[in-house]
């Protein structure tokens, strides 16, 4: 019941390539001119929604829609208590009588494509357990800035590949036409379905999206690096078992150095240094980390922008 020609950013594949290329053209408009675009003026409201913690996200969408002439509604997770105190689809009704577009960081992605069918304005997703769609406009725009192109380009993803990023980098790296290598424990792959999915949407761009066992296969020859966290949020009773099984896959300066001598480092943040990333990799001088943080601001404006002026369904 998503009312007709609303559109959501729920996973990285919601917009096609075409569109995707459009947004990070935006992004970088944006990020020249931050002051200059008013398409929320009004001040048209945002509601923000964390269920988990947040540092960048929270930051760099009230600074983002502040900056698009809009006004940032932090909505409290907990005090919400969106499907305990009430349905998601109540929560949804009522905040899309309040906001021009909903902002949530929740756990299953079923419950923001819920909260998108009965919202009746644009639902973005701001990371849930599946997908984390916002970064990785992040990071396409980081490695455009870097790299000055985007197919073609070989990237690794070392580390937990069924977690939000391994999955986003599958789904959004092959949309832009890269070549997606996911290295993770056996027990940590991604989803056939979101492999199948990536590949499907890799044979119209040109990319391709492989996954293995194997760190230094995947690390070799890329022209950027990827790690994240090896306990995502809500996974921290894990914790122990997880730092065993992934210590391997650690992004060391050795692994780093099997990678293109040009080669950048990523990783969303936050980051345990000498856990999933090396401390000489992380504050290295290949490491792009804090664009990473910046183009979140910029990405994210884009996408509002596109949901709002120029986005048909
Ligand atoms: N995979 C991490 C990303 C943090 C931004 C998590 O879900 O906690």
């Amino acid at each position: 019941m998503s009312a007709p020609g609303i559109r959501h950013f729920l996973a990285d594949d919601d917009l096609t390539p075409e569109e995707q290329a459009r947004v990070l053209d935006l992004a970088f408009e944006l990020k020249q001119a931050p002051y200059d675009a008013k398409p929320l003026a009004g001040p048209r409201t945002v509601a923000m929604i964390f269920d988990k913690q947040t540092l960048r996200t929270q930051a760099s969408f009230a600074a983002g829609i502040a900056e698009l002439g809009g006004y940032p509604m932090l909505v409290d997770g907990a005090l919400a208590g969106i499907g305990v105190r009430e349905s998601v689809s109540d929560v949804a009704q009522v905040l899309g009588r309040q906001a021009s577009v909903i902002v949530w960081r929740t756990f299953a992605q079923t419950r923001l494509e819920e909260m998108a069918r009965y919202a009746g304005v644009p639902v973005v997703n701001a990371l849930t357990d599946e997908f984390h769609p916002c970064q990785l406009l992040a990071d396409l725009l980081t490695v455009r800035e870097h790299k000055q192109q985007l197919a073609g380009l070989t990237v690794a993803f070392v580390g937990d590949g069924a977690s939000n990023m391994g999955n986003s980098w599958l789904l959004a790296g092959a949309t832009a036409g890269m070549h997606v290598r996911i290295a993770s424990p056996e027990g940590y792959l991604p989803d056939a379905e979101i492999v199948e999915r990536a590949a499907k949407i890799a044979a119209t761009t040109g990319g391709s999206a492989t996954t293995g066992t194997d760190a230094i296969a995947a690390v070799t020859g890329a022209d950027v690096v990827v790690t994240d966290t090896w306990i995502s949020m809500g996974k921290e009773e894990e914790a122990e078992a997880r730092a065993a099984v992934f210590a391997p896959y650690s992004l060391t300066t050795e692994l780093f150095d099997r990678a293109k001598p040009d080669a950048i480092a990523m990783h969303c943040l936050p980051a345990y240094r000498g856990k999933e990333i090396d401390a000489e990799v992380l504050d290295g001088p290949q490491s792009v980390v804090w664009d990473e943080a910046e183009n979140r601001r910029h990405a994210q404006k884009a996408i509002l922008t596109f949901l709002m002026e120029e986005a048909t369904s």
